[in-house]
């Protein structure tokens, strides 16, 4: 069977993890989440290629770009989660499995951030686990991409 291939996305302000809220955020970096994925990667036998962007366009490009090569896409939108029907309207016209994923628990903090634009078109949601929630997301995807190659 050919490669499974995921696209892994981080959205606005994720670049700053490590110093950014670090009681909520922890004190991970963005690099160090890089590289726990990359090892899963090589692990499960996948092509990773990870994206971060602090601009919705740069994502969406990304998000359309993948329709091309990608097999699942793996993404934490950030704040954009709770108000970008263009990242939702991107997601949806590529038709690949989304799976949307939080380092912090959405639905224990502020009211805004229980609402989810991007979760009625994932596949599903893994929020709350931190680091792991990308780990547990990316074996998600993986299995879902193979199911669907068969
Ligand atoms: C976040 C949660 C969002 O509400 C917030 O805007 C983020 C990070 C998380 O990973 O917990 O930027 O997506």
């Amino acid at each position: 069977m050919e490669k499974v291939k995921v696209l892994v996305l981080h959205g606005p302000n994720l670049n700053l993890l490590g110093e950014r809220e670090p009681q909520i955020y922890g004190t991970t970096t963005l690099d160090e989440i890089n590289a726990s994925l990359n090892a899963l990667a090589d692990e499960l036998g996948i092509e990773l290629r990870i994206v971060q962007s602090n601009h919705e366009g740069v994502l969406i490009d990304a998000i359309h770009d993948a329709r091309h090569w990608a097999d699942a896409i793996l993404i934490n939108p950030g704040a954009f989660t709770h108000y970008s029907i263009a990242l939702r309207d991107a997601l949806a016209a590529v038709g690949l499995p989304v799976i949307e994923v939080h380092l912090s628990n959405i639905h224990s903090r502020e009211e805004f951030r229980r609402h989810s634009v991007i979760a009625p078109i994932a596949v599903g949601q893994i929020c709350g686990f931190g680091v792991d929630s990308y780990l547990l997301g990316l074996r998600a995807a993986v299995n879902l991409a193979k199911r669907r190659k068969k």
